[in-house]
């Protein structure tokens, strides 16, 4: 190669933007990303220590974070240059949506290609845990099958059964179109326009979150993790749902009050729960653990290949839409939505 050319070759490639990817990714996201930029990617399969971070963000035009980064004044004010968080999720309450406004940071997320893997998997826990799966599955490994018995994990119905959806946005009516071949009737908190779908004309509008878990025999929830949601469901509204209904959670874990949660397990005051979120990840409130009737996945809700790929090449493609100064196709506003 000519000195001008090899000049050139490495003037272009000290000037090409230069990302951090803050863990291991599906290889599509990162194969997207390595064509345009310089990428640094913290290889591991375990969430980037903070003062790693902090130290890895320094220089960098753009971050691909996941939900357990937590992208707030204290990263952005050691990337001075940084110009967009691309996150690897379709929630974004790792990020501090203020500041990053406030310094010009993009943020942006990953909604679509993952609603039908978190709905596949919150109407795949609402059935394990109204008919004990789990208790079955145990009792097999631990060869303790007695035989046949009319009387033996006996669970309660879902056909036709009442399923209350708190959050209507993509994901809840995913849920909802997967409930119409169950003959379920759907309840939902009315806001606005009446949410569309296979089999709406089963989905009911009620006025008061109130009402929705005192006539559901499921609950599921799908609303956005803020300030407004934290804890949204503790010990008065887990008393207002009937004794025989079941709560599900795949949205994110402070939306329960967790030890509340675990006494309305133990005294029975609902039936049971399914949850794949937790209050503090990858911490479980230790009283949950003792809970028979509550059934627990670790954040697996998204976690197909085909769901995976396309968030890594989402979020890769947002990231890079900006740093080429164009909107991203999934720019979060202030607002979450789910
Ligand atoms: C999300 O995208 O917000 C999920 O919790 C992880 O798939």
């Amino acid at each position: 190669m000519r000195e001008g050319a090899a000049h050139n070759v490495r003037k272009h490639a000290i000037m090409r933007p230069r990302v951090l990817v803050t863990r291991r990714i599906p290889e599509a996201g990162l194969a997207l990303l390595r064509e345009a930029v310089e990428v640094e990617l913290h290889d591991s399969s375990a969430a980037i220590p903070r003062d790693v971070l902090l130290a890895a963000v320094r220089g960098k035009d753009g971050i691909l974070a996941l939900l357990t980064d937590r992208m707030d004044a204290e990263v952005f004010d050691a990337a001075p240059g940084l110009k967009v968080v691309a996150n690897m999720a379709v929630g974004y309450d790792n990020v501090d949506l203020e500041e990053a406004a406030r310094r010009g940071v993009r943020v942006t997320n990953t909604p679509d290609v993952l609603t039908d893997a978190t709905a596949d998997l919150a109407f795949a826990l609402l059935l394990a845990v109204s008919r004990r799966l789990m208790e079955g599955h145990d009792m097999m490994r631990a060869s303790a099958f007695p035989g046949w018995d009319p009387l033996m994990l006996l669970g309660h119905a879902v056909a036709g059964r009442t399923l209350g959806i708190v959050g209507m946005g993509r994901i809840g009516r995913a849920v909802a179109e997967r409930a119409t071949g169950f003959r379920m009737d759907v309840l939902y908190l009315r806001r606005g326009t009446p949410p569309q779908g296979l089999g709406s004309e089963r989905w009911h509008p009620v006025d008061t979150l109130d009402e929705l878990l005192a006539f559901s025999d499921f609950v599921t929830l799908h609303a956005p993790l803020t300030p407004q949601t934290r804890h949204l469901i503790g010990a008065a509204r887990l008393a207002r749902m009937k004794p025989t209904a079941y709560l599900v959670n795949t949205s994110r874990g402070p939306l329960v009050d967790e030890a509340a949660l675990a006494a309305a397990l133990r005294d029975h005051v609902i039936a049971g729960a399914a949850l794949d979120v937790f209050e503090r990840e990858p911490e479980v409130h230790p009283d949950l653990l003792t809970c028979g009737n509550c059934l627990m996945m670790p954040h697996i809700g998204s976690a197909t290949v085909e769901a995976r790929d396309a968030m890594a090449t989402t979020a890769a493609l947002n990231l890079l839409a900006v740093l080429r100064g164009e909107i991203p196709p999934n720019p979060v506003s202030r607002k979450p939505s789910g």
